[in-house]
């Protein structure tokens, strides 16, 4: 019995949906390129493309368009429970627990037809986002904003967020940061998603594991920590000092390294983009100038890359967006593809079940408790 620590590099299922060369540093869904589809699509085209294997016609688009603005608004009684919560609720519980409390509201539960499953899909792809947006507005004591009545998904989550509406860059800069988030084959919290539905529990159940193991800092909840790093640095004069200090510590330098790529992630091409153009229209590129010189300095003392979560901790710092909500948006992207992945779990499952090798005491006698002072 051979072990592998992390099961790094051990294959554990067949999958359509995503593809990464971490040699190459390709990423793509359904063989579209990431590149292709932060520079032409939509977090709607794709997240139809996740679901169904195909970029939609303008019918479907539409469709998926008007489903989502149908399902965007969460209940009333969800609102009156996390109106329960602290306010000082870390963010990520309150989005593992409202996401679980959704499946006491679906009276079709116990329907788990490829049908009503790519409903539930829908239906948390267009909500979470109302949920993340309810909960900023909540915790600091305003009524929930309730969604547009027509714009995209994108769009719809800013102006919930901050209660108006995003200038048409900021708009376009969330759309694709949701799309560079919304699949990425088997991390943590996918395969996390997957054990569950291979039980065959339900589609809420598997979201509400894939949430929770998204939220260490290892995985979703890095770009926080990144920007909470910036916030530390605090200078643009101090980026260099800062992080050759935290590399001769050996520090884990969160937003950098990465299971699968031994490249650049070509996600962070596009997020490094963004960064300086928000800092640029902005007037105040620092934190995308801090980022540069952290970049630079872990290249040149480690030779890693940065990955997904180290520039958009900028971007999201200059879209308005809290710290702490930072891992909520990527789950708000995500969910498309843990929900695609679930229903492709379900439509050929074998139940997920590894073995580990035993280490510990061949055999132990068991002594009565008396005999054990
Ligand atoms: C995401 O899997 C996915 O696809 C995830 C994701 C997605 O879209 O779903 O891409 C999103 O989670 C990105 C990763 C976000 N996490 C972080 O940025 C946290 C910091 N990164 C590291 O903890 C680490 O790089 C991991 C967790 C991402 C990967 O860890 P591995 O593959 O287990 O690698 P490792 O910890 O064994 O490190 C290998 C070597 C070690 O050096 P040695 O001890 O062998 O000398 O590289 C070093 C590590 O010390 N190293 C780092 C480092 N990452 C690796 N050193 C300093 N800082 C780092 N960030």
């Amino acid at each position: 019995m051979t072990t592998t620590e992390g099961l790094q590099d051990v294959v554990a299922t067949h999958s359509q949906i995503c593809d990464i060369d971490g040699t190459l540093g390709k990423l793509t869904y359904y063989g579209v390129d990431i590149h292709d589809l932060a520079r032409f699509s939509s977090f709607e085209e794709t997240a139809y493309l996740l679901w169904h294997g195909t970029l939609p016609t303008h019918a479907q688009l539409d469709e998926l368009k008007a489903q989502l603005q149908s399902h965007r608004t969460i209940p009333e009684r969800v609102i009156e429970i996390m109106r329960m919560l602290p306010t000082s609720t870390p963010p990520m519980d309150v989005l593992r627990t409202t996401v679980s409390l959704l499946s006491t509201f679906d009276s079709n539960i116990a329907d788990r037809s490829p049908e009503a499953n790519q409903q539930r899909a829908v239906r948390l792809t267009a909500m979470l986002t109302t949920i993340v947006a309810a909960w900023e507005q909540l915790r600091n004591g305003r009524e929930p904003v309730a969604p547009l009545a027509d714009g995209d998904h994108a769009t719809n989550f800013l102006y919930m967020l901050q209660g108006e509406m995003p200038d048409t860059y900021s708009a376009h800069v969330m759309d694709v940061a949701l799309i560079l988030h919304a699949d990425h084959e088997l991390n943590a919290s996918t395969f996390a998603a997957r054990v569950t539905a291979g039980t065959l529990a339900h589609m809420y159940a598997a979201i509400t594991s894939a949430i929770g193991t998204l939220s260490g800092p290892l995985h979703g909840g890095a770009n926080e920590q990144v920007m909470r790093m910036l916030q530390r640095i605090g200078s643009i004069e101090n980026a260099g000092p800062y992080i050759r200090g935290a590399l001769e510590r050996h520090d884990r330098i969160m937003g950098f390294g990465h299971r699968v790529y031994h490249t650049e992630d070509p996600r962070a091409s596009h997020l490094r983009a963004m960064s300086e153009e928000l800092g640029k229209r902005a007037g105040d590129t620092r934190w995308y100038e801090m980022s540069r010189i952290v970049e630079e300095n872990v290249m040149e003392q480690k030779g890693l890359y940065c990955n997904v979560d180290f520039y958009s901790a900028s971007v999201y710092y200059t879209l308005g967006i809290p710290v702490d909500l930072d891992t909520l948006v990527f789950a708000s992207s995500r969910i498309a593809g843990w929900s695609a992945h679930v229903l492709e779990q379900y439509a050929n499952n074998r139940l997920i079940r590894p073995r580990a090798e035993y280490v510990g005491p061949k055999v132990t006698d068991y002594v009565p408790i008396e005999q054990r002072g």
